[in-house]
């Protein structure tokens, strides 16, 4: 898709105007010339708007999608040594293409820590959010978090909340003040327990009751609308991120990445000039899928309003248990190469992602071992992932399937497993 506007813009560009770096070269409408200055190419943002990029990061895009599939086959290979090698190499490739936009692999992710979720109970996949399912996490979500930060170490938490219930029902209406009060109360207490980053999640599958935002459900402009109001709250916090969407699904990508699109550039309107904002694909946003599926080639056309892509990180989502529903105890894969294959592709496009979801059963053995190993394998890459979130604490109960809840007795805290092992243990600082 991108190749492909990339090979029009450059076959309609002959003995016309040339525009200027950042400016405006093609969309819906437009009359003018395609052609840009030299060193910089047309590239398609959505389908409003096409602007001029620098040419060396569109070329190493579209030649980086061979030499990962070339290489992904070595990707898979199990030693973890190999694992290391390639990644030494692909960076030294990197850094002789193109500007280096990634620091090279510490060994260790930025952020870890756990989804604080109640905010969300009653949301569905078709979008519909019963708001009187929701259970607030309260103050049992705010001793969590200082729980997680004081006794693990951990510096990182998203807290899933339904679109229906910020709004109080009302589709592209105002924050309604009572449940916006409630919710801030978690993102407060989610700043005041030291965290590093505490991430917004809107947790709406794409959707409002059923029908898909800017796909036939709700416009573009009353999901601006939200985020816009959101994004006032919080523009002067730079702890804040924001999650646009948790698990998008069944939904045409490139509709999708316009969207994305409108919400970053109000979000970036709205004052919030600088945070991160977390870009979710297709198929629930799954790591494993994010190239073939097309989300990565279409959530990287999306920017800043001055045409960087700086702080706009990818949002991924992956379980290990047999389907990736994360509705099993038990895991059967690391994932291990599907992650470094997204590496590689992170690497060789300048981006970087984030695991807001992953988990398996807390005290299963095969979990133990995989979501160790998975965490591992983002350790390796720590240059492009920034870490994980794992699913899930707050008012899920400690019998929860996927719980990272901790028992507490006075104000002592016990941990599941699952956390002590993988979610805090894999986490050096
Ligand atoms: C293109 O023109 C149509 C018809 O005048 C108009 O409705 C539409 O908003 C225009 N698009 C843009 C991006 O200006
Ligand atoms: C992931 O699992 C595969 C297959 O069992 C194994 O070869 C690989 O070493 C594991 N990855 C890590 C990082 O442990």
């Amino acid at each position: 898709m991108k190749t492909t506007l990339l090979a029009l813009a450059a076959a309609a560009g002959t003995a016309v105007a040339q525009n200027a770096a950042y400016s405006q070269c093609g969309g819906q409408n437009w009359t003018g010339s395609t052609t840009c200055v030299a060193g910089y190419s047309c590239v398609a943002q959505n389908a409003y708007y096409s602007q001029c990029v620098p040419s060396s990061s569109s070329t190493t895009a579209a030649t980086s999608k061979t030499s990962t599939s070339s290489s992904s086959t070595k990707a898979s290979t199990p030693a973890t040594t190999s694992t290391k090698a390639t990644s030494a190499t692909t960076t030294t490739t990197k850094t002789t293409s193109t500007a280096a936009s990634t620091p090279a692999s510490t060994g260790h992710v930025q952020y870890a820590g756990v989804n604080i979720a109640g905010f969300d109970f009653g949301c569905g996949t078709d979008g519909t959010c019963t708001t009187s399912s929701v259970v607030p996490p309260g103050a049992n979500g705010n001793g969590q978090m200082n729980h997680f930060v004081k006794d693990d170490g951990l510096n990182a938490f998203r807290l899933p909340v339904g679109w229906q219930y910020l709004v109080n029902n009302n589709l592209g209406g105002t924050l309604d003040a009572t449940n916006f009060a409630n919710y801030d109360a978690l993102v407060q207490g989610c700043l005041s327990s030291g965290a590093a980053l505490c991430i917004i999640d809107v947790h709406n599958y794409a959707r409002w009751n059923g029908a898909i935002i800017g796909q036939g459900g709700p416009t573009n402009a009353q999901f601006v609308s939200l985020w816009s109001q959101l994004a006032t709250k919080y523009a002067t916090n730079s702890k804040i991120a924001f999650g646009i969407m948790n698990e998008p699904h069944d939904l045409t990508i490139s509709t999708w990445a316009a969207t994305v699109q409108a919400v970053v550039t109000a979000i970036r309107q709205a004052g919030a000039t600088s945070q991160k904002i977390l870009l979710p694909g297709t198929q629930y946003t799954s790591a494993a899928a994010f190239i073939s599926d097309g989300s990565a080639a279409a959530l990287n056309t999306v920017t800043n309003p001055d045409g960087t892509t700086t702080n706009l990180i990818f949002d991924v989502h992956q379980y290990l248990d047999s389907d990736n529903s994360g509705t099993h105890s038990n895991c059967v894969t690391n994932n291990s190469a599907s992650f470094t294959t997204l590496a590689q592709w992170l690497r060789q496009n300048g981006r970087q992602a984030i695991l807001t979801e992953t988990g398996g059963g807390p005290s299963d053995s095969s979990c133990l071992t995989d979501v160790c190993q998975e965490l591992d394998t983002l350790n390796t890459n720590s240059d492009v992932y920034l870490g994980w979130i794992g699913w899930g604490a707050g008012s899920f109960d400690t019998s929860y399937v996927l719980s990272e809840t901790p028992t507490v007795s006075g104000s002592t805290y016990t941990d599941q497993k699952l956390v002590t092992q993988c979610i805090a243990g894999k986490f050096k600082k």
